[in-house]
């Protein structure tokens, strides 16, 4: 079937639709609503697609009439049957609805309003899961089971979409919503802790809550509940800091901010930045973060170590790479015979933290200072023959993020997982991955993920070798899947022909520092004369610039036209 993919952004929902669809075998192509000024211009470049169906996963544009009205045109609103609004996520998890859903429904005039295709119902997780883990969780595989739905009934000329006022509603409740206001998520530091922490959660990452830290406002990111404070602590002050994060004192306990933005309009950059980095904390105590802001947790299990790995957005700055290493070595000097590096379930990794570098007062140095930090982490596991590492992506990964994994032994997934494996930011990349990348796919492989910028989820990973084995969708069951596969790696035998074999392929070839050496002649000259647009790329991703037309390598319906891919 001929389906085009009509998006606000080719965002992680819509890559993992987009390699579903491609792997059935469907003809697949992406327009973003984004690139166009004016409907017209949208259905013209709707209409050169000429689709049998069109599905919007993420869209927060009105379709024009002139496309739904021409072709079946499906939303995948992510709220169940009778929810409709912009912030239907949001009120989700602010007021801690116990069942959530998502609704495939054509497009009609009025948003959200049309009969429906499918729908799928789930419960939310007790603790507020952020905005962002939720849509990339729960929500993208009630996402994708309705997608599938409605590819299955668009091949059925029989099939006609159920009017809402048909379809009994699994959710009661569930009504038409305007966008929230900050007004509705505004807190106090008065208020508990919980509270404060679930209202964050309900917007991040966007558009974050506005709070006052220290006399400024700021929206503040990345929240989680900490110890009890003291009684008589004053609401709002700085208790101390570990790591990116910053603790509050709230009514009854320490509410964790990991990031904050100072807001452009109010004369601040307008970038997601470590709290830690923009108040001036030095002075105050150094506390112990909770485990779900630390960068780096290890646990043991006899013969198997597990480090979880944990930067806000898979972004790791350079101090953050700098944290994970010294738990890294900790963890490889143990004497178990297999060391597991994931991450959480939101992100692994997603490189370099271009926020950070793009507000550095000098962005070339401290780009080269986070690539060599990201380097000593790949280096770390490269070389280390005194266990056995694995590495697993159990949530999404980019660019350097992909290259850190692959610097393991073994290198697994979990269903579903979609990873980026190739460098867009006018970077030749590093991260050792001109060692590590060609050694899993071939290097023919290796060379067509770096060009075609195409991202793979687990199972078109598993097939073409980038990664070894695909463990289950579900969090809790991949984690027990993990440990399994761990431990069954630290059987002796297994283990040390396959750490002879390590030592053989480390003194067959050149050492993995040759290949760092030749990346980083490339990514010097990338940073410091800035020779294919890394500094105008990197501004635009951190000022969410709007693409102005859809890459050439995602509009599959142009290339006739334009012979470019
Ligand atoms: N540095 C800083 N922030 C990053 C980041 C990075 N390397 N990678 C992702 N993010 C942030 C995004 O800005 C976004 O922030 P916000 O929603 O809090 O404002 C959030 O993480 C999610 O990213 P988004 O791009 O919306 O996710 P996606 O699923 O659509 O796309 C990627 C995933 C990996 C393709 C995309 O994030 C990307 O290209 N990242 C940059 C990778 C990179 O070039 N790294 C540097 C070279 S190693």
């Amino acid at each position: 079937m001929k389906i085009l993919l009509l998006v606000s952004a080719f965002n992680g929902l819509t890559q993992r639709v987009w390699c579903d669809l491609r792997r059935s075998g469907h003809d697949v192509s992406v327009e973003l609503a984004s690139a166009h000024t004016d409907e017209d211009g949208l259905a013209s470049a709707v209409a050169m697609a000429a689709p049998d169906l069109i599905i919007c996963p993420f869209l927060k544009h009105r379709v024009p009439q002139q496309v739904w009205g021409k072709f079946p045109t499906v939303i995948i609103h992510p709220g169940p049957i009778g929810d409709r609004g912009p912030s239907s996520l949001d009120y989700a998890i602010a007021e801690a609805a116990p069942r959530w859903g998502v609704t495939a429904l054509s497009a009609v005039e009025e948003m959200d309003a049309g009969p429906i295709w499918a729908h799928r119902e789930f419960d939310m997780p007790q603790d507020p899961p952020s905005k962002a883990a939720l849509y990339n969780g729960l929500v993208a595989d009630a996402a994708v089971e309705c997608v599938r739905e409605v590819v299955a009934k668009a091949a059925d000329p029989r099939f006609r979409p159920t009017s809402q006022d048909q379809v009994p509603r699994p959710i009661d409740g569930t009504r038409t919503r305007p966008s929230m206001p900050q007004s509705a998520r505004a807190f106090s530091w008065s208020d508990s802790a919980t509270s404060i922490v679930r209202r964050v959660r309900a917007a991040d990452s966007a558009p974050g809550v506005r709070g006052t830290i220290d006399g400024r406002v700021v929206s503040v990111y990345d929240a989680a509940v900490g110890e009890t404070v003291s009684p008589g602590t004053t609401p709002g002050t700085i208790l101390g800091h570990d790591g990116d994060a910053i603790a509050i004192a709230a009514r009854d306990a320490a509410v964790w901010i990991g990031h904050v933005k100072e807001p452009a309009n109010l004369g601040g950059n307008g970038v997601k930045l470590p709290a830690s980095a923009v108040f001036d904390v030095a002075d105050r105590p150094a506390l112990t973060a909770p485990a779900a802001l630390r960068a780096a947790r290890y646990e043991r299990r006899g013969d198997v170590g597990m480090l979880r790995i944990r930067a806000y957005n898979g972004a790791m700055s350079t101090r953050q790479c700098e944290r994970v290493a010294t738990e890294l070595r900790a963890a490889l000097a143990q004497d178990t015979r297999v060391l597991v590096v994931t991450g959480t379930d939101a992100f692994f990794s997603n490189g370099i933290n271009l926020n950070v570098i793009e507000t550095a007062p000098d962005p070339a140095a401290e780009a080269w200072a986070n690539i060599t930090a990201i380097n000593e982490l790949c280096t770390l596991l490269v070389s280390c023959v005194s266990q056995l590492t694995v590495a697993a992506f159990g949530a999404n990964a980019g660019a350097g993020g992909v290259m850190l994994g692959l610097a393991a032994d073994v290198v697994v997934a979990r269903s579903g997982v979609v990873l980026n494996p190739f460098y867009d930011m006018g970077l030749y990349g590093s991260e050792l991955h001109t060692y590590t990348l060609p050694r899993r796919v071939g290097a023919g492989t290796a060379q067509r993920l770096l060009t075609e910028k195409l991202p793979v989820d687990a199972d078109d990973a598993a097939r073409i070798g980038l990664v070894d084995a695909v463990g289950p969708r579900d969090a809790a069951a991949f984690d027990g899947w993990l440990w399994d596969l761990a431990e069954s790696h630290a059987n002796p035998q297994w283990h040390n022909s396959a750490l002879d074999q390590k030592l053989r392929l480390l003194g067959d070839a050149f050492p993995p520092a040759y290949y760092e050496a030749q990346e980083l002649s490339q990514m010097a000259r990338d940073f410091f004369e800035d020779r294919n647009g890394f500094a105008a790329a990197r501004a635009a991703f951190v000022g969410k610039h709007t693409p102005d037309r859809t890459p050439a390598r995602l509009a599959a319906h142009r290339w006739s036209l334009t012979g470019e891919r």
